[in-house]
């Protein structure tokens, strides 16, 4: 039978576990669904006997995982006769905000730190055709901002403090238990705010309260060292890293992360730069997998923690990559070591380039 039923979304496919009813107008752009790549090559690399799996949210609709929260909210937005949303963002947040408002043929409005956000999220909200305000401030003192302003404005905040943001980012475990058929041992994410780790410890709590798996993972968050209050156990007043996603001091889901990571019996820990983005071009040049700088924290973490022997041999691993690395142009194209080269339009110039590049 080459038919199937088109995908429409998560919410559709995963309603009975999320606040909607049937009459409910469902904002989606068909979001969710994401590949869960094992590994091949980055194992022989490291030389350890591990299975790892990388969940690609960088293939949701706006090129990351904020759509999975992001179509929720919106819808539930539009349910209670919101006219416009407002959030701060790092840029995937916004990028996502813009998309879906327009889908659902509201006002967006954002707030950016200026010159702080990826040029492809930039793109993103201003292409959505959102209302993009940029602040001579951080991440943190627009989410600040947004939290004053919403009490005197009409708009309904879509950034993860609404809960039904991670709602729909939950759904996220629920593929992977799907596709796995039981949990991972460990589940290794990049931190920020804090709301990821915290939906998907909800989604694997879910499954495992139903009886649907008889185990959950241990949760490991990654900060950036620029950025790291779990690390530093306060908030930390001027965050800085090149992933510039998760430069966020004054994170929304504190108490929630540190009860994850309890509950879970897991671990926060930190990545320098350096290894970010080595992690992002080891996935780039051994997988084929493109993820932005923020991204690869997660796989730069569980390769020291493979590494070091915390995360050990045997183990089922699955780190998420929450955005895609065309997010991020620049910072790729400063860090490629990848042979640029003019020549002339001939035969025998791309010939030589070629001979001259082949390994054996
Ligand atoms: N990775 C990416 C690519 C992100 O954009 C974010 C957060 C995170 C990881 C961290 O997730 O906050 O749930 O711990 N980006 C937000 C934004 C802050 O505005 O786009 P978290």
């Amino acid at each position: 039978m080459p038919f199937r039923p088109r995908y429409t979304g998560l919410i559709e496919r995963y309603r009975d576990r999320l606040p909607v009813n049937d009459d409910t107008r469902l904002i989606s752009l068909g979001e969710g669904n994401t590949p869960l790549l094992k590994l091949n090559n980055i194992p022989k690399v490291l030389g350890k006997d591990i299975e790892i799996y990388v969940k690609y949210e960088g293939l949701n609709p706006t090129g990351s995982f904020k759509d999975r929260g992001m179509t929720m909210a919106v819808t539930k937005a539009v349910e209670e006769g919101s006219k416009a949303i407002i959030c701060a963002s790092t840029g995937n947040t916004s990028a996502s905000a813009a998309a879906y408002a327009a889908r659902a043929g509201i006002a967006a409005f954002v707030l950016i730190p200026e010159g702080k956000i990826a040029l492809g999220k930039l793109a993103q909200g201003m292409m959505h055709g959102a209302t993009v305000i940029q602040i001579k401030g951080n991440f943190d003192e627009g989410m600040q901002l947004v939290k004053d302003v919403a009490e005197h404005a009409p708009v309904t905040i879509v950034n993860s403090i609404n809960p039904y943001r991670l709602q729909g980012q939950k759904t996220a475990a629920f593929e992977i238990v799907e596709e796995l058929s039981c949990a991972p041992d460990f589940h290794c994410l990049p931190v920020g705010n804090a709301g990821n780790i915290t939906a998907h410890w909800m989604g694997y709590s879910e499954y495992f309260e139903d009886g649907i798996v008889g185990t959950r993972p241990k949760m490991v968050g990654y900060q950036a060292a620029g950025s790291a209050p779990f690390m530093r156990g306060h908030m930390v007043d001027d965050p800085e890293t090149v992933a510039t996603a998760i430069r966020i001091g004054h994170p929304q889901s504190w108490d929630k992360a540190w009860k994850v990571k309890e509950e879970s019996q897991g671990w926060f820990d930190e990545c320098s730069d350096e290894q970010i983005l080595a992690a992002q071009k080891l996935l780039a040049e051994h997988e084929g997998v493109f993820c932005e700088p923020a991204s690869a924290t997660s796989l730069a973490g569980a390769i020291a923690d493979i590494e070091s022997g915390k995360i050990p041999e045997g183990s089922k691993i699955v780190c998420t990559l929450t955005g895609h690395g065309l997010k991020d142009p620049d910072t790729a194209i400063k860090q490629s070591t990848a042979p640029m080269m003019t020549v002339e339009a001939t035969l025998d110039a791309v010939r030589d380039v070629i001979l001259s590049n082949m390994t054996d």
